[in-house]
Parts: structure tokens; sequence; C-alpha cells
């Protein structure tokens, strides 16, 4: 039997992903949509989400989901209409974030924005989590949760509205897999390098600091996030973090060898 040629219960699977709309969420949506998972597509945007349901191989396959996630009661929207489309959400992705702006640097970032980035990449991320973990309890059915985090959970970016909301998501991963684990619900994180999506708007010159030699794009992400969330293929595992970056975060001081 091939392990690789059903990685998805496609029966019983569904999935919930926020950020659908552009970048890494829209290619793991799609990713998703194209092993024939019936996937909610949600966005702040409604043209995002359009747009990514139609560039899907099977949009019957796909909801759409419209609201902004940085509202609390948005959250309790989106689980409403989601177990109205899909019925009980097996596998839920957090892609969602607000844009970063080089010019929210510690001594500009402001109140909104500050509070903006925690509530749609922390807040929302928690309250949706144990939402979902609750009803998967209660129908004693498995679970596989994927949060986007970054590198900067661990390292400072300038912003730091951003990397403190990383950071404390990274540990809501590992807080969540712990207590999750018994009911096999499993939570990871999907930690990308430098990626070409939109929400980075990258300098080609930082191709330099990539071992593999290029700056990443959204479709670099999605085959790992869909072997995480595949509860096939990655049954015994959880509080992982999974670093899709081309060995980025292996620059330091030291320039690689002249080689000759
Ligand atoms: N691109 C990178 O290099 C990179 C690196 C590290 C981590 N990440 C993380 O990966 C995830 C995806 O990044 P991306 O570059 O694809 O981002 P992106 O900006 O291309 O996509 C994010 C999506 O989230 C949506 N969104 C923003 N605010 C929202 C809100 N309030 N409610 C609902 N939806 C909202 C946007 O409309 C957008 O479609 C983010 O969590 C990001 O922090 C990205």
């Amino acid at each position: 039997m091939s392990l690789f040629s059903t990685p998805f219960d496609t029966a019983r699977d569904t999935a919930l992903v926020t950020g659908a709309g552009n970048g890494i969420g829209r290619a793991i949506a799609l990713g998703l949509v194209g092993e024939g998972v019936r996937t909610m597509f949600a966005d702040v945007s409604a043209e995002r989400v359009r747009a990514a349901i139609s560039a899907s191989e099977k949009p019957g396959l796909a909801a759409p989901w419209v609201g902004d996630l940085a509202r609390p009661e948005a959250c309790d929207e989106l689980l409403a209409a989601a177990q109205a489309a899909l019925g009980e959400v097996t596998h839920f992705v957090h892609s969602a974030s607000p844009p970063r702006r080089e010019a929210d640097h510690a001594l500009a970032v402001d109140r909104r924005t500050w509070q903006e980035m925690h509530a749609v990449n922390l807040d929302a991320g928690f309250h949706l989590a144990r939402e979902l973990a609750r009803r998967l309890i209660a129908a004693k059915r498995p679970g596989s949760f994927l949060f986007l985090t970054s590198l900067h959970a661990g390292t400072p970016r300038n912003l730091l509205h951003y990397s403190t909301a990383k950071a404390a998501m990274a540990m809501l991963v590992k807080e969540l897999a712990k207590t999750l684990g018994r009911y096999d619900i499993r939570v990871n994180a999907l930690v990308p390098g430098a990626i070409a999506a939109g929400g980075f708007v990258a300098d080609p010159a930082l191709a330099r600091h990539v071992p593999l030699g290029r700056l990443g794009q959204a479709k670099d992400l999605a085959p790992m996030a869909l072997t995480v969330l595949s509860n096939k293929l990655s049954a015994y595992v959880t509080g992982a973090a999974f670093v899709v970056d081309g060995g980025l975060s292996l620059t330091n001081w030291f320039e690689p060898p002249t080689l000759d």
C-alpha cells in the first residue's frame, strides 16, 4: 500500500484555513482541496477569497468565509459558519496575520497596530483552536492543527508587535500540544523563512543569505504543511516546529567557506 497516495480521509477530514486568501495560507488551502479535503477559506478580504477559490482545482470542495479575525465575535461567527458548511472541523491552519510594515519599529508602532497583530495571530488562534478542540473531544474525533509561526519567534525582526505575537504563538503550540495529545489532537508549528508570498516584501538580495540560493515561495510551504497535517503521515508528531527556510536560519556572522 502506498503511504503517500491518500494522505487524508476525504470522507471524514475537513479543514479550516485562516488567511486562505493569499500567500502561504492560500497555497495550503489549495493543496488541501487538491487532496480532496472539504476546506473553508477564511480571510478578511472577500476579493482574495473569491480569487483563491476560483483558482482551486475543485471549487466545489471550497467554502468561503469573510471577516476580520481581530474582532473576537468574528471567531464565533467563523466557527458557526464552519460547522454549518463542513460539520466538525478536523484540520485547522492558522495563517492569517496583518501586514508587516517596516515603519512600525519599537518607537513608532501604535497601540491599535500592536493589538491587531496580537489579536489576529494569538487571540484568534487560541480561541479558534480551543473551540475546535472542544468539539472534536465531544465527538471523540482526532484532529490536527497547524500554526504559522516565524523564525522571528526567536530572533528580532525590528517589528516587536510581530515577533512577540509569534513568540507567544510558538508557546501556544506547545501548550496546546501537551494538553490535547491525550485526545489525539496534534498541534504543530510551521516556521517559514523569507517567503516572497505577499506578507513579506522581499529584497531579492536576501537570497545571498539562503544556502539554497533563492527566496521561498508560498508553494514551497504547502507540501510540508500537508505532511504535518496528515494524520496518516504524521500520526506521532505533535508540539513540533518545522522550519521551511532554504537554510536561512543557518546564517550567522561567518560566511560560507570559499570552495574552488
Ligand atoms: N512570508 C513570509 O516570509 C513569512 C515568514 C514567516 C512567517 N510567516 C507567516 O505565515 C503566515 C502567512 O504569511 P504570508 O506572507 O502568506 O501572508 P499574506 O499577507 O500574504 O497573507 C495573510 C492573509 O491573512 C489575511 N488577514 C490579514 N488580517 C486578517 C484579519 N484581521 N482577519 C482575517 N484575515 C486576515 C490577509 O488578507 C491575507 O490574505 C503569516 O502568519 C505570517 O506571519 C510568513
